[in-house]
């Protein structure tokens, strides 16, 4: 329970013996109080509030000052449920006749929470990065042609999903009252990352003589206005994006070592990679909290992940190794070397498939909903022909 800072605290008004007023001033304080209000001031505010934290000593050491080192300074607890519409963050103090400014959709701990929220905000911080800088540009030279137009095809398929991949958290920002403010303000740092995703992309299309190619046409039809954009509850989109969609492209951007033909390509899927998997953590964090915390909640998400494995294996969730997806064929001939060694790069991208189911799994165990492997509720034979075909 905290105290508002036009109150004193009980044991102030104790100790004090005085009103609000000063008219029984026996300290410093309260002539203070005297003084300014007889000249016109109102120094309620100085008044030292209950809430007010230890200061505690934080290990500089380890990476700086640090959001989560301060949670002991921070006893505002973080509430199961909050009706704050006003935009006023945990832990400030209330004030009365604050306006309401937003209508919070999210505003039940469970439906955003994860415990390492404040730890992924600050890893994104610490671990941005440029595409004007940090690329070596420079590495790139000329490719043949079907290289060169795989490379493109593939560039121009991303560039636009990251799109996706920024927008559709976006969303959702404004919409988690300030009371969570941590997995907000680390889905403000994804919505940075992605638009830096785009960027790189678009400029790796443009870069070595190439260009931007005919757009994905799943990405129009299916992304937008299927599943994920309108995903009516905040896990519900963040099972399809951060876990089945961003971890069907992380898979892929962890195996850019294969298709990469120079260290500018292998740079940006190495530094895109770093960032995919932070996205991932937070759904697989999240999820596993809901799972734990509103087990009742359990057989919904179970439908979601349904629909997760289904947008994996038809590509409609953002996967660019779906069989569906023209980017198939450029990834097989960037794996295979070429167009006229297509059908070995097929089996690579074959590898990379099988690759994706097993850390999609994974990735779902971790979460907690391991048992739809073993109950049979997981699409695990079209799974299983997703990875074998
Ligand atoms: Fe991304
Ligand atoms: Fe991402």
């Amino acid at each position: 329970m905290t105290t508002t800072a036009s109150e004193p605290t009980a044991s102030e008004s104790a100790a004090n013996g005085a009103g609000s007023n000063g008219a029984q001033a026996t300290g410093p304080f309260d002539e203070l109080m005297s003084f300014a209000q007889e000249r016109g001031y109102k120094l309620d505010w100085l008044r030292k509030a209950e809430i007010w934290g230890s200061g505690e000593e934080s290990d500089l050491s380890r990476g700086g000052l640090l959001l989560q080192d301060l949670a002991g300074s921070d006893p505002a607890e973080v509430p199961a449920e909050s009706d704050n519409l006003t935009g006023r963050p945990r832990g400030t103090q209330p004030r009365p006749v604050a306006p309401r400014v937003g209508n919070y959709r999210v505003r039940t701990k469970a439906d955003i929470w994860l415990r390492n929220a404040a730890e992924l905000y600050e890893e994104a911080v610490q671990r941005q990065w440029s595409s004007a800088t940090d690329i070596p540009w420079h590495t790139l030279t000329e490719l043949p042609d079907d290289i060169e137009a795989a490379e493109c095809k593939l560039a121009t398929f991303l560039t636009e999903i990251e799109f996706v991949a920024g927008d559709v958290p976006g969303r959702w920002i404004s919409e988690i009252t300030p009371e969570y403010f941590e997995p907000r303000m680390f889905l403000i740092s994804q919505v940075v990352d992605e638009a830096r995703h785009l960027d790189v992309f678009r400029k790796r299309a443009l870069a070595n003589g190439g260009g931007l190619m005919e757009r994905n046409p799943r990405a129009g039809s299916d992304v937008f206005a299927g599943t994920i954009d309108s995903a009516r509850d905040f896990t519900e989109m963040s099972a399809k994006l951060h876990i089945s969609g961003e971890g069907s492209v992380l898979t892929i951007f962890r195996m850019g070592e294969r298709m990469a033909y120079n260290d500018a390509e292998k740079m940006i899927y190495r530094l895109a990679a770093s960032d995919e998997a932070r996205h991932v953590a937070f759904g697989v964090m999240h999820l596993q909290y809901l799972g734990q915390t509103m087990p009742e909640r359990r057989e919904e998400i179970h439908s979601y992940l349904d629909e997760a494995e289904r947008g994996l294996i038809t590509g409609t969730n953002q996967n660019p190794a779906a069989n569906a997806n023209p980017s198939n064929a450029a990834l097989a001939i960037l794996l295979g070397g070429g167009k006229d060694k297509i059908e070995e790069g097929q089996k690579l991208a074959l590898a990379m498939r099988q690759r994706q189911v097993k850390e999609y799994v994974q990735r779902v165990t971790v979460a907690g909903f391991g048992e739809r492997f073993e109950e049979g509720r997981s699409a695990g034979e079209m799974l299983r022909a997703y990875a074998s075909a």
